[in-house]
């Protein structure tokens, strides 16, 4: 098959209704895929930077678009069933029934990896990351590819995820074929990554599917020690060996330092407080990341709002556009508010945390 011709240079631009995803756009989309191109679109969790699964080197490419460390495994992105068989060496009975109840949707399960899928996806482990995404722009082009897509979030790496097209040409323009552009992703953050592998499903990311949701359908589920990659939360200081190899790295990561105070509500808001005034009189210019309720009581110019300690699903949503608008308000230093790692605050809390590398108060 002919091979894309221009790997780097113009980015091909599409507005893509979701409602109606229009079959000649996705038609050319996905021949870009079988051609060994790489293709953005939007997800339900975030927008990801696709390339055919099965094509060693149009996956190698996502690693030089993205800067992405080569040990880090990528998620296929399937749009029916029968692929997960082709994928997967072993479907266990318990994966089945995610899928009956999640799928399409934001959990990606990790399986025994078949010998089709090539080590570029894996990083060389023997397991395979495969979800099928709840979006119909993802899931119109992988049915237009006609091949399984791996996609890693569409940011340079390091960077907070993608949640709007804008976002994806800010860091990959110029340095991928084409953009599908579906309007901004519905839940913020990325998929629930759960390792079936072993006797008891362990979660290696916290995501768009909480612990509480899994475990009404499969029972016990465990929470790898090493998710927030950071000494002191939850694993002890040197010791930090994450079972999902993404894991290790800072990310999420505005440009300015983020300090990320955490524990109960008043004490919080309190030393926030704090921090900025001496942040402030030491000629800082300092963002604060806050709930609504906090930022009420703020006077620091560059408060970006996150949404209610109510509703963690609504700050889930806003957090990583939130993290780059600091970009733009060029702030020296961002003081985080955390919230309860509970339901989907635990995973704003994860990527927070590492956004926040190990820059963490706990008061
Ligand atoms: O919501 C999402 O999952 C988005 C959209 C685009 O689908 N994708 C995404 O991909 O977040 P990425 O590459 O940014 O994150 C994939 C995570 C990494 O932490 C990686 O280490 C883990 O999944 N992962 C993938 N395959 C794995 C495997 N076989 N074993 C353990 N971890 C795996
Ligand atoms: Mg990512």
């Amino acid at each position: 098959m002919e091979r894309s011709k221009n790997p780097v240079g113009r980015t091909t631009y599409w507005m893509v209704d979701p409602a109606r995803p229009d079959p000649g756009i996705m038609a050319r989309a996905g021949l870009i895929l079988r051609q060994g191109g790489l293709v953005a679109f939007p997800t339900e969790t975030v927008y990801g930077l696709g390339a055919n699964a099965l094509d060693a080197l149009a996956v190698v490419r996502i690693f030089e678009a993205k800067g992405r460390p080569q040990d880090n495994p990528l998620i296929v992105h399937v749009a029916d069933r029968e692929t997960v068989n082709r994928l997967a060496r072993r479907v266990p009975a318990g994966a089945g029934r995610l899928m009956d109840v999640f799928w399409p949707g934001p959990l990606t399960l990790v399986l025994p990896a078949a010998p089709v899928v090539p080590r570029q996806v894996t990083a060389g482990l023997d397991s395979v990351g495969i979800r099928m995404p709840g979006h119909p722009v993802a899931l119109a082009l992988i049915a237009a590819a006609g091949v399984p897509v791996a996609a890693p979030s569409a940011n340079l790496s390091g960077r907070p995820s993608p949640t709007t097209a804008g976002h994806v040409l800010q860091d990959l323009d110029g340095r991928i074929e084409a953009i599908l552009d579906g309007g901004p992703a519905g839940v913020g953050l990325e998929s629930t990554v759960l390792d079936l592998t072993g006797d008891v499903p362990v979660i290696l990311r916290p995501g768009g599917i909480t612990r509480e949701e899994l475990e009404k359908v499969i029972g016990e589920v465990r929470v790898d020690p090493g998710i927030d990659g950071v000494p002191g939360c939850g694993s002890p200081a040197g010791e930090f060996r994450p079972r999902s190899p993404g894991m290790k790295y800072r990310h999420y990561a505005p440009r300015a330092p983020l300090v990320l105070v955490e524990g109960e509500p008043e004490r919080v808001v309190a030393r926030l407080k704090e921090l900025a005034g001496g942040y402030r009189s030491r000629g800082l210019r300092v963002g604060v990341l806050a709930t609504a309720e906090t930022a009420r009581e703020c006077q620091e110019d560059r408060v970006v709002v996150a949404g209610s300690r109510q509703d963690p699903a609504g700050i889930a949503s806003r957090l990583f556009a939130a993290l780059r608008r600091f970009d733009e308000l060029g702030v020296d230093i961002i003081l985080a508010e955390g919230i309860e790692p509970r339901g989907l605050g635990l995973a704003v809390m994860n990527r927070l945390r590492r956004a926040a590398g190990n820059r963490i108060e706990r008061v």
